[in-house]
């Protein structure tokens, strides 16, 4: 039988030998397969919990990621420890106490009581000891250490299939609703109210916490913080999150990034957010089309007006085929890095590939669905219009 997978083995076996050969031949080329597609999956895996950038819940970048990755390295060791060792003794008994031609059988007996004690006493100390350890660890990470620096409130929604933040108090009392890009300053606790308009979504920045269900009609708290001492590069860093519970269609499509920032830059940040300017003359006809045509489901004026909201969400679970949907808020758009929901980097080009056929980029997204200027599938908008949106959204003088 060929070591190589990729020798027809069974194929060629089958021609020259008897009918039995060759199943048998075919059938130990596919297990060899089955290996090595094992192997490369496996390569594949590691491959990819090594990249960088990636979600990766083995590098904490705050105190609730670390207490959970420290839980989970002592609950793994511990199991590999008690795998080999319980393993090996049955490995042992089987070579060292197998059956041989002609042997005897051997003395009947029926248990060791202190054996038995024993290997009751261990496992019950292991488990008890992990388990109290575990719970104890919950406990601790439901609230940030008191006497430390203020929390940030902001409360999360998800939607199929984007994430909306709204901070309450920002600074300064300033009331701030965004999407898909959390910025937080570094060294204090974020306290999360998460919650959903529609299905029951999933809230993971790996770097940073667990992940935590968003469920509709109830509010899941949590919270985290990212560390300076942690974070081996300058500031912002930009961590990954994502939706971790499958949605709708989309679901794969649900990023959303964490921009970890000085809390200079964050004031900075949270005191610019408002209207956008409207100084450039394709800006200013820019205005005039989104009044016309967006704002039916988008605010980029400041906060959503609550009770606005509520009719979006109302005309959303109640609706017929064209009705307002809860939109991204795009009052902080020209500052972001991405688009659709972290699906591409924010840039002339691709606002405008998004505004033409949203389809084309996001399947199943409710703006081609539902808004009005796409009711036959594209957009019925000329290209000046579209570049005049372009100009309102993203230019700054
Ligand atoms: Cu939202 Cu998956």
């Amino acid at each position: 039988m060929g070591l190589s997978p990729f020798r027809r083995t069974g194929f060629l076996a089958q021609e020259s030998a008897s009918k039995s050969n060759g199943s048998r031949a075919r059938h130990s080329s596919l297990k060899n397969r089955s290996v090595i597609l094992g192997l490369l999956a496996a390569i594949f895996l590691f491959a990819v919990g090594c990249s960088k950038d990636g979600q990766s819940t083995w590098e904490a970048f705050g105190p609730v990621a670390q207490k959970q990755l420290d839980l989970f390295n002592v609950l793994l060791w511990v199991m590999v420890a008690v795998f080999f060792l319980v393993e090996g003794v049955l490995v042992y008994a089987i070579i060292r106490y197998r059956a041989r031609p002609g042997q005897p059988k051997p003395p009947q007996i029926h248990g060791n009581t202190t054996l038995e004690i024993t290997l009751t006493i261990i496992p019950t100390i292991l488990v008890l000891g992990l388990g109290i350890w575990s719970v104890f660890a919950l406990f601790e990470l439901q609230d940030p250490p008191k006497g430390g620096p203020d929390e940030l409130l902001v409360n999360v929604t998800g939607h199929q299939w984007w994430f909306e933040f709204e901070y309450p108090d920002a600074g300064n009392g300033k009331h701030i609703i965004t999407a898909n890009e959390l910025r937080i300053p570094v060294d204090r606790p974020i306290r999360l109210n998460l919650e959903s308009d529609d299905v029951i979504h999933s809230f993971w920045v790996p770097k940073l916490a667990g992940k935590l269900d968003m469920v509709p009609t109830r509010t899941n708290k949590m919270w985290f913080q990212a560390d300076s001492d942690k974070i081996n590069e300058e500031l912002p860093v930009t961590l990954f999150g994502a939706c971790a519970e499958l949605c709708g269609l989309g679901h794969a499509l649900m990023r959303f990034r964490v921009t970890v920032m000085d809390q200079a830059d964050f004031d900075s940040w949270a005191a610019a957010y408002g209207p956008p300017p409207t100084n450039t003359d394709r800006a200013k006809a820019g205005q005039q089309l989104f009044a016309a045509n967006c704002t039916l489901c988008h605010t980029i004026d400041g906060p959503d007006d609550p009770a606005l909201s509520a009719s979006r969400l109302t005309g959303f679970l109640t609706g017929g085929d064209i009705t307002p949907v809860p939109a991204p808020n795009l009052t902080d758009l020209r500052t972001r890095q991405t688009l659709a929901a972290g699906l591409m980097d924010l840039s002339e080009t691709n606002l405008r590939a998004w505004l033409h056929d949203p389809e084309e980029i996001k399947e199943g997204n409710y703006m081609s669905a539902r808004a009005v200027l796409y009711q036959n599938g594209t957009v019925s908008l000329t290209n000046e219009e579209v570049d005049a949106l372009v100009g309102y959204l993203l230019d700054l003088r």
